[in-house]
């Protein structure tokens, strides 16, 4: 598929999570499959003020391209000046974010508030639109509430703007990330739509990625809790979309092994030891599910290289494989 100038390969895409898709996760995701990643968000204000872990957030390398920089504010100059410099930090894409729905946002008239004021919303993509030369894309949510569903309304405002994109989290500001998402507003909004539109909200799967779009005639998927822990599942969509067949799950191994690439990118990148810290909210996600798992991660999370860390695992794995052999 095609967004404004950006050929993206598959219509797999890595969600915008802060915390999350930095550098090295981002890097995983697309080896695993992805076609399109997106940077954590960025504050406006901290960028124009030369925030150097604001600027961190835009260290892109060329394996992970195309790469979406995603950036939040409520003030139109901040936004223009913000995305003018993720363009000339080398960004494929620039992202607003007008879906976040945490108080501290919100309070500040940026992410989800937009959608008290579609046409505000509209007005500020479109400055920011016509204030670059790289594609503009914006993520938001259906509505304020049940109540204030503004998705068809932000669509139909949309296409009168440069936007190239947009993704739709389908749950309300209300929701925060509670409930379930309902994809059933999607055909509706392309319907409408003259541009890409991508879902997101609930992809698990990869059936649910397939189920995402039959039912809804998307035009790509977006992918956020489904993919810490598990960037396998960009891998196994692709076989599923591609072939018709169902992946197995990953094996122990392919886990571990992804895991410690995934821990080597991100000492790299971030040094030690905070390569090292940063990295073990994921061991729960990539050890989900397998023997004794419980035990290995608090075993893991007090080591302090990766050395020690790679001997633990792959002692592990032995193990493992010798309990296989046994049975
Ligand atoms: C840990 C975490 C961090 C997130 N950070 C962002 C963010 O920086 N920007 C954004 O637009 N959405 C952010 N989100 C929301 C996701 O991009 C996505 O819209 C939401 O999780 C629903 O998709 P899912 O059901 O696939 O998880 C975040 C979600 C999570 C779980």
């Amino acid at each position: 598929m095609i967004i404004g100038n950006v050929n993206i390969e598959r219509p797999l895409f890595l969600a915008p999570m802060e915390g999350v898709t930095d550098l090295p996760f981002r890097v995983i995701c697309k080896r695993m499959g992805a076609g399109l990643v997106y940077t954590e968000f960025i504050a406006s204000e901290a960028l124009i003020r030369n925030v150097k872990k604001s600027f961190d957030k835009m260290n892109i390398i060329e394996e992970e391209r195309p790469v979406s920089v995603q950036i939040f504010g409520d003030k139109i100059d901040s936004m223009v000046e913000s995305a003018k410099i993720c363009e000339d930090s080398g960004a494929d894409i620039v992202d607003i974010n007008f879906g976040c729905w945490v108080k501290k946002v919100v309070n500040n008239n940026a992410g989800a508030a937009f959608l008290k004021e579609p046409a505000r919303l509209a007005d500020m993509a479109e400055k920011v639109a016509q204030s670059i030369s790289i594609p503009l894309t914006v993520k938001t949510r259906i509505g304020w509430d049940k109540n204030t569903i503004k998705i068809l309304e932000v669509a139909e405002l949309l296409n009168k703007t440069k936007v190239a994109a947009f993704a739709v989290h389908c749950r309300t500001r209300e929701q925060g990330m509670k409930g379930n998402a309902d994809w059933s507003w999607l055909p509706l909004v392309k319907s409408i739509a003259k541009m890409p539109v991508i879902l997101n909200g609930d992809i698990f799967t990869p059936q649910d990625v397939k189920r995402a779009f039959e039912e809804t005639g998307c035009d790509a998927v977006m992918i956020a809790r489904g993919a810490i822990g598990n960037p396998f599942i960009f891998k196994n969509a692709v076989k599923l979309l591609d072939s018709g067949d169902l992946q197995e799950e990953p094996s122990v191994e392919e886990r571990i092994r992804t895991c410690l690439e995934h821990l080597r990118l991100t000492i790299e990148y971030k040094g030690l030891p905070r390569g090292l810290y940063e990295f073990r909210k994921h061991y729960s996600g990539y050890l989900k599910g397998i023997y004794n798992n419980s035990v290995l991660r608090q075993e893991l999370v007090v080591l302090e290289s990766f050395d020690e860390v790679e001997s633990k695992l792959m002692e592990y794995l032995e193990e493992i494989e010798a309990r296989i052999q046994l049975v």
